[in-house]
């Protein structure tokens, strides 16, 4: 059966050792990080190490999350590194409001916990947030990932579908996810790290 996190599935992760908080930034985005140029959003950015790892390397970065503790960790951490970022408490399935629009869409484990529903309302919003020609780098669960703890697993048929319209999807590579080595013992996942998908879609239009 197919559980969407909520809210409060998120605040119980984060008061105690969230799997993927990991206190540096995910692998993936460290790899593409020469494909990035240009300013970044982080969707759903937690705790900022993917962020944070961006706008150390010079980019513009806006992070947001719809919970309150982990952007002001994020804050926290920018402070004592002294990088500048922004970080905003915002829901990600809003982002029609934000005022500005970037090169880069960053999400690392976002879209795979919206409901079918909530990932057109997400869709839809990144094509007002991404200017024509901007990216997004998308990493999610993987359909490969066995067993069913943890987040929705994600075909390439999904992302394909997701985006269909207005979107050129560039590149869909196996990667895995760098989780904490200390996971709860109901969290079986693969050793080594879940497996994920790393997506480079375009906005075409
Ligand atoms: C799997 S965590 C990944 C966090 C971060 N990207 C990282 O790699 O450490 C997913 C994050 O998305 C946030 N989130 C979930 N639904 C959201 C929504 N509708 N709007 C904004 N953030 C959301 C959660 O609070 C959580 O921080």
């Amino acid at each position: 059966m197919t559980v969407v996190p909520n809210r409060e599935t998120f605040e119980n992760f984060y008061s105690g050792k969230a799997p993927w908080d990991i206190g540096k930034p995910q692998p993936a985005f460290v790899a593409a990080a020469g494909k990035v140029s240009g300013s970044v959003l982080d969707a759903g950015c937690g705790t900022g190490e993917n962020a944070l790892f961006f706008a150390e390397r010079g980019h513009k970065v806006t992070g947001i999350d719809f919970l309150a503790g982990p952007i002001e960790l994020a804050k926290k951490k920018a402070a004592q590194r002294g990088i500048s970022a922004t970080f905003l408490v915002m829901d990600a399935l809003q982002l029609d409001s934000l005022p500005q629009q970037f090169d880069n869409v960053i999400d690392c484990g976002l879209f795979h916990v919206f409901s079918d529903e909530d990932r057109e309302r997400y869709v839809a919003g990144l094509a007002t947030v991404i200017k024509p020609g901007g990216r997004i780098f998308l990493e999610c669960f993987s359909d490969e990932e066995p067993g069913d703890a943890g987040p929705r697993r994600i075909s390439q048929a999904d992302l394909k579908s997701a985006f269909a319209d207005g979107w050129t999807v560039e590149s869909i590579q196996p990667v895995r996810i760098e989780v904490r080595p200390d996971l709860p013992p109901d969290m079986v996942l693969t050793p080594g790290g879940p497996k994920a998908w790393f997506a480079v879609i375009r906005r075409v239009i």
